[in-house]
């Protein structure tokens, strides 16, 4: 699945009904809190702004930023392909870095970073600015130029978000890898981009352990032959002769150490202006089926809807402590913890490691150290937290937070509650965030101090974005459970599929002509909230009812002795699909007939019997991709007991051996 050899999937319909039937109600909410008054004066003028002009807001937008060339057109549409302020030219090293520069802001921090083993290094405005122009002053000097592609295979350490600005300072377009995926996703991906240059590490940690990120990168290298040079940065080595050797053979002529290079580079390097449609990124997202598809980001449209959707999501003020913990190998990274926050001049936390270590308070531990304001995380990371329990947070002072985020999969109710909780201690609003590699920037959103918010609903879309639910014929709802649309082009949108514009268009805008589908379901409430259910992939099919996986997955949760459960639909003669659900339970409960029974009881209590889990698996651990995603399709194949599907996507494939062991015979 997770290679680049076949270029096009073969679209396979669906069979659907009319529409999804959404069964768990959540009566909840929580007003918009009055210390956010502030963000909710501009806010609420933002939404009227937008209904009345749509391209006049989204320029609005843009004028934040500083432009070197005014735009000639805001919007350029040509369905499915948009321009957006066409003819504008910017620098983005410009609008991210030297904003502060001139003023007597300049030393502000703009990244404080831990490594895993708890070292410690804080960049300045000041320090970023000159470490990005001398990383770009070495790339030119390997010959890399405007339009190249570089590969960034590397931890999340500062020099990850230095490497990104720096190619983006001198207009090359970058392809960032995720750290943890294989030396084979690796090699897929430059090779797909054709990319000039990979900027690795010797290794980063995790878990106390060295990731060996050069010997996964030479690895891929040896496949790739339009790669020229390997910058390695050094990470985990102490000393040229010392440790990195184990980890980082130098190739001659073809690898440099990156703090070699950058020490005979100059800190002045005059950027390359931009325009608004030049690529500044590629970024690889896996489908649930077909090959990695390179999601193209262009420059004006993106740092205008990424800077837009900063300021007004996270309400982000100059002495704020903004800590995303997604990794820079994801687009929440490059949106939120590079081009967003940095573009406003804000402080960033930036963490290598695990969350459980060195122990499982790191995260609150890390808050309370640097002082962070806004947190930013995923529903997965919060259902951890849950299952380890409340004494973790309990033991730090997490009150100079003020407002929390979730994005990345729906949050079950109860999960929302216990962040609400244990970590906001009932003081900060929650931000529940749908957007997608695909969008660039966030798209359905509360603003704090402006949207009252129901545990679970994404809310409404962000101002000056369009959604409309849709029946499986594209027939608009007014409510109930559907297809979730977007109907006019958005900034921050992609533009195509790097080399493959007609994958481009059958992906997004065939199912649903005219519109923009990436394949989530949803339910609009009778306030006009949007609750995503998920991928249309995951919603089940049960006696002609179609029911979310995670509808049914935060009915478990909502039991006292669940901590994660994962749910898919199995085949079933009588009813078309039936639901199984793998269920992972809180520490310190056990496993027993009965309780399945009180599971499945409590499911129907929820949700109603149509929801009724025919089997309940009890399980250790679930299987997921490296970004924290439950792989559905693999717990299938072990429900239905088929042999499994490619499991090279996994980020620990030993689960689903283990899975197979139990459950495999049943
Ligand atoms: C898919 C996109 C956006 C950055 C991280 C993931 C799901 C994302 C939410 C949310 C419910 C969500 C959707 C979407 N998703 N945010 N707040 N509530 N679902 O990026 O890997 O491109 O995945 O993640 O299913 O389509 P991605």
């Amino acid at each position: 699945m997770d290679t680049l050899h076949e270029s096009h999937f073969p679209h396979t319909p669906r069979p659907m009904t009319d529409q999804i039937d959404t069964l768990l109600t959540e009566q909840r909410s929580f007003s918009p809190d009055a210390s956010f008054q502030e963000a909710a004066l501009g806010a609420a003028d933002l939404y009227a702004a937008a209904s009345t002009d749509r391209l006049a807001f989204w320029a609005d937008q843009a004028r934040a930023l500083d432009w070197i060339t005014p735009w000639k057109e805001v919007l350029n549409w040509t369905l499915p392909h948009a321009r957006w302020f066409d003819g504008g030219q910017l620098i983005v090293a410009a609008n991210c870095l030297v904003r502060l520069l001139h003023g007597p802001r300049r030393q502000k921090a703009a990244i404080m970073w831990d490594g895993e083993p708890v070292d410690r290094r804080v960049y300045t405005y000041w320090d970023l600015a000159r470490e990005v122009g001398r990383a770009a002053n070495a790339l030119k000097t390997l010959g890399v130029t405007k339009g190249d592609r570089v590969a960034i295979y590397l931890p999340m350490i500062p020099e990850a978000a230095i490497a990104m600005l720096a190619c983006a300072r001198i207009g090359a377009i970058h392809s960032v890898v995720f750290g943890g995926f294989s030396a084979e996703s690796l090699r897929d991906r430059i090779n797909d981009a054709e990319a000039v240059a990979l900027i690795t590490a010797d290794g980063g940690y995790r878990r106390g352990q060295v990731v060996p990120l050069k010997r996964f990168a030479d690895e891929a290298v040896v496949g790739c032959p339009s790669i020229r040079d390997v910058i390695v940065v050094r990470r985990v080595g102490g000393g040229e002769g010392g440790a990195s050797e184990t980890f980082a053979s130098m190739t001659e002529g073809r690898d440099h150490w990156w703090h070699r290079l950058l020490e005979h580079a100059s800190a002045d390097c005059p950027p390359e202006p931009m325009e608004a449609e030049d690529i500044l990124f590629i970024l690889y997202t896996s489908g649930t089926t077909g090959a990695p598809k390179g999601i193209v980001h262009t420059t004006g449209g993106y740092l205008t809807h990424t800077t837009a959707t900063t300021k007004y999501v996270f309400d982000l003020k100059d002495e704020d402590v903004f800590w995303c913990t997604a990794d820079v190998g994801w687009v929440t990274g490059h949106s939120y913890v590079v081009y967003g926050p940095l573009a406003h001049g804000a402080t960033i936390v930036m963490y290598e490691g695990a969350p459980d270590w060195p122990d499982r308070d790191r995260f609150w531990s890390m808050v309370a150290t640097h002082g962070v304001t806004v947190f930013y995380t995923a529903p997965t990371a919060i259902r951890a937290f849950m299952k380890w329990g409340p004494s973790y947070p309990a033991k730090h002072d997490l009150s100079t937070l003020r407002l929390l985020g979730t994005v990345g999969e729906p949050i079950n109710p109860e999960a929302w509650i216990w962040y609400h909780e244990q970590i906001g201690k009932e003081r900060c609003p929650i931000v529940d965030t749908w957007w997608q590699t695909e969008t660039g920037g966030i798209m359905i959103t509360p603003l704090p101090g402006v949207t009252t918010t129901k545990p679970g609903s994404a809310t409404k879309p962000f101002p000056g974005i369009e959604a409309e639910l849709v029946d499986a014929q594209g027939r608009p709802m007014a409510g109930g459970g559907g297809f979730l649309t977007i109907t006019s082009p958005w900034p921050g949108m992609l533009r195509t599929i790097w080399g493959d514009d007609q994958r481009y268009q059958e992906t997004y805008w065939s199912r649903f002509p005219g519109r923009y589908f990436a394949g989530d379901g949803a339910k609009l409430d009778e306030d006009g909230y949007w609750w995503i259910l998920g991928r249309v992939d995951d919603v089940m099919n049960v006696a002609g009812h179609r029911i979310g996986s995670m509808e049914v997955e935060s009915a478990l949760v909502d039991h006292p002795s669940v901590a994660e459960a994962a749910v898919v639909g199995k085949a079933h003669d009588l009813k078309g699909q039936a639901i199984a659900a793998f269920v992972i339970l809180k520490e310190g409960q056990t496993a027993s007939p009965s309780l399945r029974d009180d599971l499945r009881d409590h499911v129907v209590g929820k949700i109603g019997a149509i929801a009724k889990p025919e089997d309940i698996f009890f399980c250790g651990d679930l299987p997921k991709t490296r970004s924290g995603k439950i792989m559905r399709r693999l717990l299938k194949d072990i429900a239905e007991g088929r042999t499994l599907g490619d499991t090279t996507t996994l980020a620990d494939p030993a689960v689903v051996s283990r899975l197979k062991e139990m459950y495999g015979e049943e």
